[in-house]
């Protein structure tokens, strides 16, 4: 396939290129090219080419929840999305936790997934949060490990959790609830505190991720470690850079941790510039009507990542398109360690558009950003060299 006259994203900003896509794992680009063996070439003359989206954030619900999302209808979301990678959190029944399950859900993605799936194992058995999985066992079957949804509440399993990751050279992404305090401001505080602090006395260097940061206090302590020189990374979420508390008008807007104020939102917003927030992830966490109105959290998030952000935060002048990629894609590829393949997503950042969700290919309906305009939209998506998603009149 060659792609010709777009801007094409390489080692940090654009230039004006053509690219050509030799297979799943090789390409080139260059000014000029021609090539007599590609049967496809595609004029991108004002486009923007940019490495394939990742989001390490996704909850796709199979096996075990299927009638609220399942790996074939979450993938075609993510590609829609521009997404060519996403890790698929394992909160799913039967529990990650063990090689037979792993391989079960390894199963239905090579036979369904339309994108790069790569799932995670959980931290402790059946996410209960009382006894360390087999870390070296599963290691290679998993992309990283979590317990999404559920804290790791114990000291001493999460210590025993963190010698593990260190050991095995892998990451833990971490849900952080601390269910001693009921402000969800503190509660996310006081865990992340928490693990901080016993990183910093084993006094070892451990992969450890911070799922989902939505308040100021939060950010100010990840800056600080950060500053300490412990390895920490962390992500947050559209939803929490875009609205407050103050914009809940439906259960759409509810999801756990809850929308934050206002300084949490310019807190946020900081880190986003100041590099204190390595990535954005979406949580997309999809549920019916029924599920949402019984109090179910969460909210959807895969087919408006990428345009809410370019409209909240390319359009507005607070980051430039780079940064935006560096967020969305390059980051979460070298934290999470994603295979590298030719994996692009293209753009049209003068198209918007009105979010519609019955339009949307994910199974949830669950969005915050119905009927608001988007600014810039996927038009190709294209997987180990082959097109998956494509945006037609
Ligand atoms: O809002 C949320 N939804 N927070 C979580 O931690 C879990 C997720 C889900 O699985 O629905
Ligand atoms: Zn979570
Ligand atoms: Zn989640």
């Amino acid at each position: 396939m060659l792609l010709k006259n777009a801007f094409i994203y390489t080692d940090g900003s654009f230039n004006s290129s053509d690219l050509l896509i030799i297979n799943e794992k090789q390409w080139i680009v260059g000014k000029n090219l021609s090539s007599i063996e590609s049967k496809q070439v595609i004029d991108l003359t004002g486009k923007y080419i940019i490495p394939g989206l990742v989001d390490v954030h996704v909850h796709l619900r199979e096996p075990g929840f299927d009638y609220k999302e399942t790996i074939l209808t979450g993938s075609k979301s993510a590609a829609k999305g521009g997404f060519t990678s996403i890790c698929a959190m394992p909160n799913v029944i039967p529990a990650p936790d063990n090689i037979n399950s792993i391989k079960m859900v390894q199963d239905i993605i090579n036979k369904d997934a339309c994108i790069n799936v790569y799932q995670y194992g959980c931290i402790t058995e059946n996410r209960q949060g009382k006894k360390t999985t087999e870390f070296s066992m599963l290691k290679d079957y998993v992309t990283s490990f979590s317990d999404d949804g559920n804290p790791v509440s114990s000291d001493l399993v999460m210590k025993e959790a963190i010698n593990k990751a260190s050991f095995n050279d892998v990451l833990i992404a971490a849900h952080c609830e601390d269910f001693s305090y009921d402000d969800p401001r503190m509660s996310e505080y006081m865990n992340i505190k928490r693990d901080i602090e016993l990183i910093k006395d084993m006094n070892i260097t451990c992969r450890y991720h911070v799922c989902h940061v939505s308040s100021k206090k939060s950010i100010e302590l990840i800056r600080e470690a950060k500053k300490q020189g412990i390895s920490i990374t962390c992500e947050t979420a559209p939803h929490y850079l875009i609205f407050t508390n103050e914009d809940v008008i439906s259960e759409n807007f509810k999801m756990n941790p809850p929308l934050g104020d206002k300084e949490d939102k310019q807190a946020l917003l900081q880190a986003i510039c100041d590099g204190t927030i390595d990535m954005i992830a979406t949580d997309h966490a999809p549920h019916t009507h029924e599920d949402k109105l019984s109090g179910a959290m969460g909210v959807i998030g895969l087919e408006t990542a990428f345009s809410s952000m370019y409209t909240y935060l390319v359009e507005t002048g607070l980051i430039n398109l780079e940064r935006l990629v560096e967020l969305m894609a390059i980051n979460p590829a070298t934290t999470y360690r994603i295979p590298g393949y030719s994996d692009f997503t293209v753009l049209d950042t003068d198209a918007d558009y009105i979010v519609k969700a019955d339009t949307f290919l994910s199974k949830g309906r669950n969005t915050p950003f119905e009927g608001m305009r988007m600014k810039g939209r996927i038009i190709k998506t294209i997987c180990k060299g082959k097109i998956v998603w494509e945006f037609t009149q």
